[in-house]
């Protein structure tokens, strides 16, 4: 068995501090809105995996698709020897992408949630005798601060993660990504692809409603979380394309007027019947736009790959 390691430079009290100021800014201007990561507690993080099982939900399987057609190349043109996982979860994906990197000595995922870390690093350490297995409690969307570990190092945000980061944001990450890298350093991106608005917002709204419950789910957290008292059922889910910002926003939609209490904050929130709070943003990308902001943060695409439908693509840059 190889070494596991955890590391945690999100500080124990910083979940619960970043959800009331979330909480407390989202919910206090207009239009109200609530940033995404508040979905992935136990009970979502299980929903969006039956998401991505879903007909509708394409991301996942096209995504998978480019990664087991390229895996050998991305593990050849970047000669990676570390691999840092953004947001690794479960580490499902990444099982072919370790297979690939065969000179791979260290593999850091990085997540908000120590116990997914746990679980899924021990069972890698486990699997993978020769590597090394640094796990990293992080808020990737802050600063990075990676361990000293042997180059070239390639970073993955798979999944189409970076489409929940409002422009700005994400501007800021992709400057962060290039900070914490040396030149010659890669990192792999997948970013869904804008279509048809139809299929869109199917993603995004399904017949079996697991995407509803998903978006609601927010609500429970912070009922738990901070003592509110949201009842899920009197709030629609809404999945709308923005053809402006290219983005789709997932919204809860107030059946009536109704006052929500939130005790932690001392606070009292009024909904109109019909007024909707933004739960998500899920921005969708064209070649050119990321190809640009990737050259503008200071790294070279020298890969793109779609699947074969043309709805996803993974692509592969070097730090200059
Ligand atoms: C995990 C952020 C990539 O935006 O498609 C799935 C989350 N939201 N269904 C996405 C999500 C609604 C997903 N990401």
């Amino acid at each position: 068995m190889s070494p596991f390691r955890l590391t945690r430079t999100l500080p124990e009290d910083a979940t619960g501090a970043a959800l009331r100021a979330d909480v407390l800014q989202g919910l206090t201007g207009s239009p109200r809105t609530l940033p995404p990561k508040w979905f992935y507690d136990a009970r979502g993080s299980e929903l969006f995996e039956e998401i991505t099982a879903l007909p509708e939900y394409y991301p996942t399987r096209a995504e998978r698709e480019i990664l087991l057609a390229r895996s050998g190349e991305i593990a050849e043109v970047s000669g990676a020897r570390t691999l840092i996982e953004l947001g690794s979860g479960s580490s499902e994906k990444t099982r072919h992408l370790l297979d690939a990197l065969t000179g791979l000595h260290t593999y850091v995922p990085v997540d908000v949630s120590e116990s997914a870390l746990t679980l899924a690093g021990r069972a890698l350490a486990a699997e993978r005798p020769g590597l090394d297995v640094h796990a990293l409690v992080d808020d990737f969307t802050g600063s990075m601060t990676l361990p000293g570990t042997p180059g070239p190092r390639l970073v993955a945000f798979l999944g189409g993660t970076i489409g929940n980061l409002l422009p700005e944001e994400r501007t800021a990450f992709l400057a962060s990504v290039r900070a914490a890298l040396a030149p010659g350093d890669a990192l792999l991106l997948g970013t869904d692809l804008v279509k048809d608005e139809e299929v869109l917002v199917r993603a995004y709204d399904d017949a079996a409603g697991v995407t509803a419950a998903f978006n609601r789910n927010v609500l429970a957290v912070i009922n738990r979380e901070l003592g509110a008292d949201f009842d899920p059922a009197a709030f629609d889910h809404v999945a709308v394309w923005d053809a402006g910002h290219e983005w789709i926003e997932m919204r809860l939609r107030s059946r009536e007027r109704q006052t929500v209490k939130i005790p932690a904050l001392g606070l009292a929130v009024d909904f109109a019947a019909g007024e909707d709070l933004r739960t998500e943003v899920s921005a969708k990308f064209r070649e050119e736009r990321v190809r640009r902001e990737l050259d503008a943060a200071g790294m070279e695409p020298v890969r793109w790959w779609t699947d074969g439908e043309g709805r996803f693509a993974l692509s592969l840059s070097v730090a200059r």
